[in-house]
């Protein structure tokens, strides 16, 4: 039998996997769920509460304190990128989750298997927790295949995408987030609930940012950018997915469409909000629609 001295030392936390610390950390919230004494589970929650509270404060703390250093800003930008500090700051909400790569993500597993059969998926974007996808070849139609390819599409974002509770299928034509200017035509319907008259058209300059303050009926006011490209409207919450800075300031740069956070230098594609500096990252885009010379822009479902 080996003896406890023969045995081999545990590494420290920080030489173990980022999978196997989060394993653990995931492990110790079950246990705790299934703690039967309400007292003994007040306690451990209020322990654990606390803890976090402490954590994110100090975070915080470190994270202004870098981000106002020149030489802190580079470290910081290293840093984030490490799988266990970025899962640390995700977790305390100090960097945002970017649930439109995981959704990318968890369709590029099903995709052979739909092109397999004929089909494909395309994400749109995802509102809240419902993430818009179009489906197109073999995964249209009510046949027994088709049903089960889109509940594979489903499943998979569900599964992979936190926050997603539904996904909805979009008729195969183009999306109302981006509207070339030209081809702006006079609509008379009723705006839905959830979208929010921001400025006349012109009002946007061409190749420029424009920021919009977004007030929809009973709910708090948002602040949006609207970039315009060419005449291509792509509105995004005024947030950077880097630090959630503000993206007003931004440097656009329509020679190849990159909005550049005047914070630390994130690049994006100005159109879509993927971030071309850090594949991880994205922009929240908003709906973004013109009525009567008017645009709307949705901020809640
Ligand atoms: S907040 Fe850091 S790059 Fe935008």
């Amino acid at each position: 039998m080996t003896s406890l001295a023969d045995r081999p030392v545990a590494p420290a936390p920080e030489d173990r996997d980022v999978e196997v610390l989060a394993q653990a950390l995931d492990d110790a919230v079950a246990a705790l769920a299934e703690v039967t004494d309400p007292s003994g589970q007040r306690v451990a929650q209020a322990l654990r509460s606390s803890l976090e509270d402490v954590h994110r404060a100090a975070l915080v703390h470190v994270v202004r304190r870098l981000r106002d250093d020149a030489r802190g800003k580079e470290l910081l930008f290293e840093i984030v990128d490490e799988p266990v500090v970025r899962m640390v700051l995700l977790m305390h909400g100090i960097i945002r989750p970017d649930p439109m790569t995981l959704a990318r993500q968890a369709l590029e597993q099903v995709r052979p298997q739909l092109q397999s059969h004929g089909g494909d998926v395309e994400l749109v974007r995802i509102e809240g927790g419902t993430a818009f996808v179009r489906l197109s070849g073999a995964c249209n139609g009510c046949s027994m295949s088709a049903v089960t390819m889109r509940n594979g599409v489903e499943e998979a974002l569900k599964a992979q995408v936190p926050g997603i509770e539904r996904v909805e299928v979009l008729p195969n034509e183009p999306g109302p987030t981006l509207i070339p200017l030209g081809e702006v035509g006079i609509r008379t319907a009723t705006p839905e609930r959830g979208w929010v008259r921001s400025l006349p058209i012109g009002e946007f300059t061409l190749d420029a940012i424009t920021a919009v303050e977004l007030v929809p009926d009973g709910a708090p006011a948002v602040d949006a950018i609207v970039v315009n490209v060419g005449g291509q409207l792509s509105a995004y919450v005024n947030e950077c997915a880097h630090l959630a800075m503000p993206l007003d300031d931004a440097e656009l740069d329509t020679s190849d469409g990159s909005l550049t956070c005047a914070h630390h230098g994130y690049c994006f594609d100005a159109l879509s909000g993927e971030c071309r500096t850090f594949p991880g990252a994205q922009l929240e885009q908003l709906p973004l629609r013109v009525e009567d010379g008017e645009v709307w822009i949705r901020v809640s479902a």
